[in-house]
Formats: structure tokens, sequence, C-alpha cells
């Protein structure tokens, strides 16, 4: 049995959470291969909200096991504090040996270098996603698993700060004593070792057992370090292929792809969005679609669907079927506009280019709908939505299989 995978078209924040929350029923586990606790989906659950941002989104299915790969990048503190919202964690949820760590300095070191970028910030998350991943691939980063041996580990570290003393005492980043940091691997290594394991080995079993294994992409195909608008994007591959050396999967064991995407396009943080309306009708996207980061709380940019963007993520990710999220929050537009092309310096072209801040966006208009909100079945749709799903599909050239029309669970569109 193949794994099958999640993943974003955007720039993250499509909704997500809602269709792995949907399918998650129907899988035993459910696996994270890149990105941190930058990402975030609040689940609501018999009237009880669950915040996640690291554990698996299978976590609140008590049948699946849930698993955190080595492509991860793990703020230990975080984690247990996300821990503490569940019981009996124990069996259920598994945290790679070799994925790496995020210490405070990592956001230390975010924040100060952030600040510095000044009007060209990137607009991070602040939660030294960067600063981890920059260690990991330097040789420099701290394993998960050297937990296990805190004396070691703690000996490390202090090796780790006197090394790049220079850097943060340039950035004005306070390095711990001793003391503190051994208190503090202690405390992580009591409260995480059992947790963690060869989640390789875990996943390969899985599959070798014919379980059902959901890989879920954190952010968006856009955000991703090679593919995404660099340098506004994330450390991580997030890309569909980044499953691969995330868990330590071959291409070949990945199968169903699901890309996710809103009905039109937001985006948290600086970078070019030729699609982004600065008018009312941005606004209004904004309100209709409560368009606000769940993890700290910014304003997104919004604007219309951009579906050259999309074609490109499509391909990039081998994307089978794409789920269209929020399309009840485009509810009452008169006019709906759809970017089928970019113009660069007066030339049409329809791919993403390297450098997407100069591209003009073409947009065709379409006739809106007044609702469809709670819509459970397609025939029901208006005759305008439906052309508007139809002109997505023509363009990308992908069939849109999922159509969400509110935020429960249910109201769910099935083709
Ligand atoms: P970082 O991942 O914190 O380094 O932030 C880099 C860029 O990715 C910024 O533009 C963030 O706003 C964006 N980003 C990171 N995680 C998410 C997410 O879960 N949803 C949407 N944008 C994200």
């Amino acid at each position: 049995m193949r794994a099958d995978l999640i993943v974003g078209l955007q720039w993250g924040d499509e909704g997500k959470g809602k269709i792995v929350d949907l399918l998650a029923q129907e899988f035993d586990y459910v696996v994270r291969y890149q990105g941190g606790h930058n990402a975030g989906h609040t689940i609501v659950l018999d009237g009880k909200k669950y915040a996640l941002h690291l554990i698996p989104s299978g976590i609140l299915n008590p049948k699946a096991i849930n698993v955190i790969g080595n492509g991860v990048v793990v703020s230990p503190a975080a984690l247990i504090k996300e821990m503490a919202q569940f019981e009996n964690l124990q069996g259920r949820l598994y945290v790679s040996d070799k994925a790496h760590m995020i210490f405070e300095h990592h956001a230390a070191i975010d924040a100060a270098k952030e600040a510095r970028r000044g009007k060209n910030a990137i607009g991070t998350t602040g939660r030294g996603i960067g600063p981890s991943y920059a260690d990991k691939v330097a040789r420099a980063g701290f394993r998960i698993g050297e937990l296990l041996d805190p004396k070691v580990l703690v000996a490390k570290m202090m090796d780790y700060y006197e090394e790049h003393r220079p850097l943060f005492e340039a950035l004005g980043v306070a390095i711990p004593t001793h003391e503190q940091v051994a208190v503090e691997i202690e405390g992580y290594a009591r409260a995480l070792a059992p947790f963690i394991a060869d989640t390789t080995q875990i996943v390969w079993n899985a599959i070798d057992r014919d379980k059902r294994v959901l890989l879920e992409g954190a952010q968006g195909t856009l955000l991703d370090i090679d593919h995404g608008t660099y340098p506004f994007v994330t450390s991580s591959t997030t890309i569909a292929g980044g499953a691969c050396s995330g868990v330590g999967l071959a291409p070949k064991e990945i199968g169903k792809v699901i890309g996710i995407a809103k009905a039109y396009t937001t985006r948290v943080g600086n970078g070019p969005f030729p699609t982004e309306d600065h008018g009312e009708d941005g606004e209004r996207i904004r309100k209709a679609g409560a368009e606000f980061g769940t993890t700290t709380g910014r304003p997104r940019r919004c604007g219309w669907f951009d579906a050259v963007a999309m074609r490109y993520a499509c391909r990039l990710n081998g994307t089978d079927d794409v789920a269209l999220m929020k399309l009840d929050c485009l509810d009452g537009f008169e006019r709906i506009k759809v970017c089928v092309a970019y113009e660069v310096d007066g030339k049409r072209i329809d791919y993403v280019p390297a450098d997407l801040s100069r591209v003009v966006p073409v947009y065709e208009e379409m006739p809106g709908w007044k609702s469809v909100v709670g819509i459970r079945h397609y025939d029901q749709l208006p005759e305008t939505a439906k052309q508007y799903i139809q002109k997505i599909e023509d363009v990308v050239g992908v069939r849109v299989r999922l159509i969400s029309t509110s935020p429960d669970r249910l109201d769910t569109i099935k083709r």
C-alpha cells in the first residue's frame, strides 16, 4: 500500500486542516514531513478546541498513529505544550530521532535577523524555523535522538554556544549558562524520551502491513525553499517530494497526491503576490474568510485565484485531485476575477518565472453567485459557481474533487 499525501498548492493556510481532519478518519497513520510549529490550525471536536502546530491531525482519531518525521524541525518546548492538550499519547505519537530541534536561541536569531532586514524582512513567524534548518544543513544542529543522552548533548550545546559566540553577540542574542541548558535538556528528555523512535522504520512497517498512511504537508508550494518565491519562503521542502527525504520514502511509495487550494488566494508575510487586491475586494475576502494567521494572528493579504501559479503547483506536486476550499467566502460578489496568464514586459506568459515580482496578472472576469453556504451536492451549486470551478479546471488541467462550502466537516461536496 502506498502512502497518500496532502499538500498546500498556494502560500499556505489553504484549509488543509479541514481536509486532513476529514480524511484522517480513514487513515491508520498520519505523518508530518517538514516545517515546524510555524504551521498551525485549530480543530473543534465535540465543542472542544484543539490547537495543532506540530502534532499531526490524526491525533483526534483515537485509532490513528501520529508521526513527526525526520524532516520536521521540532521545538521540544512547543511540542510538550501541545501534547498537554491530550491524554494517553503513549503508542499514538512518535517523533523521529533524526528530527532537528529548535531552541530558544533559534527564535531569538530569527527575530534579530528580521529586525536587521528592516523593510526587506521576510515576515517569518518568528519561531526559529530558518535558523534551525540552517544549523541542520551546516551540520551544526541537534537531533531529537540526542535527548536520550542528556549529559553529552549539554556538553555539545555548550561547545556550539562558544563557537557561535561572536554571531550571538553581534545579534544581541543571549547565551544560556551550563546550568540553564542542563535543566532545560533534562526536562525535555524526561517528557519526550517515551515518544522518540526510528520513525522511518515505523512508516515502512506500516506500508509493508498494508496500513493506510497519510502524509501531511505544512505551509504551501509557493513557500517551498527551491520552488517558491525565494527568499520570501520558508526553509523546508514543502512540495510532495519533500516527503521522500522528510520521512524516508522512495518516490514510488507515494500514492495519491491531494492538493489543497482556496477558491481565492492569501499570503502572510512579505514577498510577491501578483493577484493581491489592496482595495475593497481584498478587504471583503479577508472578512468573509476570517483571514488572520492562526500562529501569529497577522491579517493575511488577500486576492483573486491565480490559476497560473496553481498549474505550476499542481505539476510540481504531481497533484491527482484538488480540494477547493472556502468557496462560500466568495458569496455575494457580483463579478469574480481569475488570473489566467501573466504579462512580463508586455509579453504574455503562462508559467511561473523565478522572479514573480515582475509579473502583471491577466484576468478573466466571471459572474458571481448569491450563496453556496452548506451545499453538499454538486448539482445544487448555482450555475455560475459551477462555471467558476470549470474555469479553474480548464486552466489548471486538474479535476476539482472536493469543494468546501463551510468550516463544518460535513459541508464538503465530493465528486
Ligand atoms: P518561517 O517559516 O517562520 O521562516 O516564515 C517564512 C515565511 O513562511 C513567512 O512568509 C511566513 O508567513 C510563511 N509561513 C510559515 N508558516 C506558514 C503557515 O503555516 N502558513 C502560512 N504561511 C506560513
